[in-house]
């Protein structure tokens, strides 16, 4: 009787689990669809290692070369990080 309630309770865990995934797998499906901006891709990446910056801390030719640098440096791709130079080129003056 105890095991069979032991049994009873994983599956009801089981279930409660997977339902909760299959909720998150259908919000990731939402957010990935949308493209994010080069801001969005700024604010929620470039923190990851250091302190962000702020845009006018730099000129246009020094970010574009900073951008190319962190490129290699966390792996970002072409596309993402021309978004993240673009945003920071339009934000710093
Ligand atoms: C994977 C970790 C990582 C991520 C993500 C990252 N950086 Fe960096 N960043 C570094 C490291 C390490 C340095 C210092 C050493 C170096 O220059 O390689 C640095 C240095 C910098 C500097 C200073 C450059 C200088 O000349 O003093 C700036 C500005 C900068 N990062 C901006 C950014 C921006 C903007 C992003 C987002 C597009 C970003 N970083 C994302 C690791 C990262």
């Amino acid at each position: 009787m105890k095991n069979s309630l032991g049994i009873m309770g994983i599956l009801i865990i089981g279930i409660l689990i997977s339902i909760n995934l299959s909720s998150c797998t259908t919000n990731k499906k939402v957010a990935s669809s949308e493209e994010p901006t080069g801001s969005q891709l700024w604010a929620g990446n470039c923190l990851r290692c250091h302190n962000m910056p702020p845009p006018n801390a730099y000129s246009d030719a020094d970010w574009d070369a900073i951008t190319n640098h962190m490129q290699k440096v966390a792996g970002f791709t072409t596309k993402d990080i021309n978004k993240v130079a673009a945003f920071l080129k339009s934000a710093n003056h």
